[in-house]
């Protein structure tokens, strides 16, 4: 996907996040759906890339799933970790070539609210600093904001991931158009003081398109809405359908 067929754009990423169909095996603490298989199902239907998220509690995502993945997916694993010691050793073994540092909370559903730089600075720039001697370029998933961004580029990451779930909860097209205008304005911070921009959490076909038409930004992260789709017409098509609005999205700009 990405730039081809629109070799005048910068080229956008569509990170398929596999997470959930681990949510299904685990509701039965089995072996199927498999990850592994839905990776390549979506490498096929045109990812360009494949997130999962590693959390603390291992509540879908498993040790072994990111080992077979980092072995198997051809395009790249994007492994999510909170800044916390287990995770970040494994990730120093695994050495996957991106990773993104994201805020944990054992209670919530999913991750809420982007990473507190100005709070938790010394943690995540120490991860930042660990990360980037095992030879992975470091995300940072922050809310878009300028402070944000501004201690982002400061810690040496290679990237923001601008956290897109006020746009996507925006309870009115006036707010959601607001929350788009923060978004395009760190984008083009973070671009600005030279970071890569990725965005994601809360995207669904209905409401990428504006996320994806930000010229800035170069990759995308989506889960939940590809994977509840995949259920139906199943993980290649469901794939196809969003790396095709996404192209439009960008053949528009
Ligand atoms: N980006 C980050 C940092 C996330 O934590 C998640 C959810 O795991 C996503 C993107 C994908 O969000 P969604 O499943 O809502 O598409």
């Amino acid at each position: 996907m990405g730039s081809h067929g629109f070799a005048h754009l910068t080229e956008c990423r569509f990170c398929v996040n596999v997470d959930h169909v681990a949510t299904v095996r685990q509701a039965r603490m089995t072996d199927e759906p498999d990850p592994v298989r839905a990776a390549v199902l979506a490498e096929l239907g045109g990812a360009d890339g494949i997130t999962v998220h590693l959390r603390e509690d291992r509540r879908h995502m498993q040790d072994r799933d990111i080992e077979l993945l980092l072995r198997t997916v051809r395009t790249f694993v994007n492994l999510e970790l909170a800044c916390e010691e287990e995770v970040l050793a494994l990730a120093e073994a695994w050495k996957p070539p991106h990773v993104t540092l994201v805020p944990e909370r054992r209670e919530e559903v999913t991750t809420e609210g982007g990473l507190d730089l100005r709070a938790a600075g010394d943690r995540v720039a120490g991860a930042v600093a660990r990360l980037g001697r095992a030879g992975c370029a470091v995300s940072l998933f922050i809310d878009p904001d300028h402070d944000q961004v501004k201690l982002a580029a400061e810690m040496g990451a290679a990237a923001v991931e601008l956290h897109t779930g006020e746009y996507a909860n925006a309870a009115s097209p006036g707010a959601a158009d607001h929350e788009l205008e923060r978004l395009r304005d760190s984008a083009a911070q973070a671009r600005g003081r030279g970071l890569r921009v990725h965005a994601g959490h809360g995207l669904t076909y209905e409401n990428v398109a504006p996320v994806a038409a930000i010229p800035e930004c170069q990759e995308l992260s989506i889960g939940h809405s590809v994977i509840s789709r995949a259920v139906f017409v199943g993980m290649e098509a469901a794939v196809r359908e969003m790396a095709a609005l996404i192209d439009a999205a960008r053949s528009r700009r």
